[in-house]
């Protein structure tokens, strides 16, 4: 343990801060370092071959991944044979692990695509009605209109989520920053990219062929949940992996307010009202503890109650809020022992034009 880091831990917990181990001669497996990732706030894709390295050495057969995002870390779960369970509690989240982790064998055929691109005239007009002159041109606007008409075509729910992974990443290419926090004219943005240059629907075309080619079969029950941590049913695991929102010192890290497009997109705004105060026509922000300072600590103590008879590896960073001792403290209460594993990493953030770096620790906190 470096100094100054007093951990005040119950007596059976041996404080222990571990060299990340050296690599294996078992490397990160090819098929995760395909994983089609996706630009977004937290994931962890640039993290996978220390995340490999650090857990691969725990023994277990079934993960829970309760915070799934992206789904890159529950995918490399799958890559590496293990029973996966993916939850998040953004709709649409949950349906790219449905298409990716919990799908096995399901692809978009040619009659599936046929009906996909189906040039009918949308029955409703939704998206172009409330996003004209917000986000993309009237013709990707019309494009969505007509693709969310198409994908309830499908009868089987894979189809239906493969469909929708490939709309999501798709609208991520064409959104410049890949937020849905900007609108109206951000030609400024534009240097030129292929991603900002193709309309939504050509990168939808393309984006099929790539999340077909993420499908595989690991020969595992996976499955994909939509929930909120705390609601989760109490299915026995052998570990879980949090990789919780980080509570800022500063700004928010609300996912809503970011991502409020693909949560509507993902059910037509069905239930979702749009705040049409709003400039970029957003949806009610959804609560979570781990936003809130005041609220944080307290969730985690829960979290790792609730998961207190299986191991336990949480992601979290040196600009987080609580620290790391608080947090080590806490998993104390409920784990026998506790490791932390450390990766210095830079991070970007700010316009493309514009990126500012900043120097972080990243942790594996892991409780057994
Ligand atoms: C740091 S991101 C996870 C990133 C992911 N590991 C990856 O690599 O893509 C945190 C995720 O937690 C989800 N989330 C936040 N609060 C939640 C809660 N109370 N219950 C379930 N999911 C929550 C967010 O929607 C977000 O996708």
């Amino acid at each position: 343990m470096h100094e100054g880091l007093q951990v005040n831990l119950a007596s059976n917990v041996v404080p222990l801060r571990a060299p990340t181990p050296v690599q294996k001669p078992n490397e990160l497996p090819t098929r995760a370092t395909r994983y089609p990732d996706l630009r977004y706030m937290g994931s962890k894709s640039r993290l996978l071959p220390w995340i490999f390295e650090t857990l691969n050495g725990l023994d277990f057969e079934s993960v829970l991944d309760p915070f799934s995002g992206t789904g890159c870390v529950g995918y490399l779960f799958k890559s590496m044979d293990r029973r996966v369970i993916a939850s998040d509690f953004m709709n649409f989240s949950s349906l790219v692990a449905r298409a990716t982790i919990a799908n096995n064998k399901v692809h978009l055929d040619g009659k599936a695509i046929r009906r996909l691109i189906d040039g009918t005239p949308p029955a409703h007009n939704f998206i172009e009605q409330n996003f004209d002159g917000v986000f993309y041109t009237r013709d990707d606007l019309r494009f969505l209109d007509r693709i969310s008409g198409n994908i309830r075509q499908l009868q089987d729910p894979y189809e239906q989520a493969l469909a929708f992974a490939a709309l999501f990443r798709s609208c991520l290419k064409r959104q410049p920053r890949g937020v849905f926090t900007i609108s109206g004219d951000l030609s400024h943005y534009d240097d030129g990219r292929r991603d900002l240059r193709l309309s939504v629907e050509e990168h939808f075309l393309e984006q099929i062929e790539v999340y077909n080619n993420a499908v595989f079969d690991n020969g595992r029950r996976n499955k994909a949940l939509r929930s909120d941590i705390f609601e989760l049913s109490n299915e026995r695991v052998d570990l879980v992996y949090l990789d919780p929102p980080y509570v800022p010192r500063s700004d928010d890290n609300c996912y809503t307010k970011r991502y409020h497009f693909l949560e509507g997109l993902s059910c037509y705004w069905q239930g979702l009202p749009i705040d049409k105060t709003t400039k970029v026509k957003k949806i009610a922000k959804r609560y979570t503890p781990f936003s809130y300072r005041k609220e944080a600590v307290d969730a985690f103590d829960r979290m790792f109650g609730r998961f207190a008879k299986s191991k336990i590896a949480l992601s979290y960073s040196s600009n987080g809020f609580p620290d790391l001792e608080q947090l080590v403290e806490l998993m104390g209460k409920h784990k026998t022992s506790v490791t932390v594993f450390e990766k210095p990493h830079r991070y970007h953030f700010g316009t493309h034009s514009k990126v500012a770096r900043a120097n972080v620790v990243e942790y594996l906190i892991v409780g057994q």
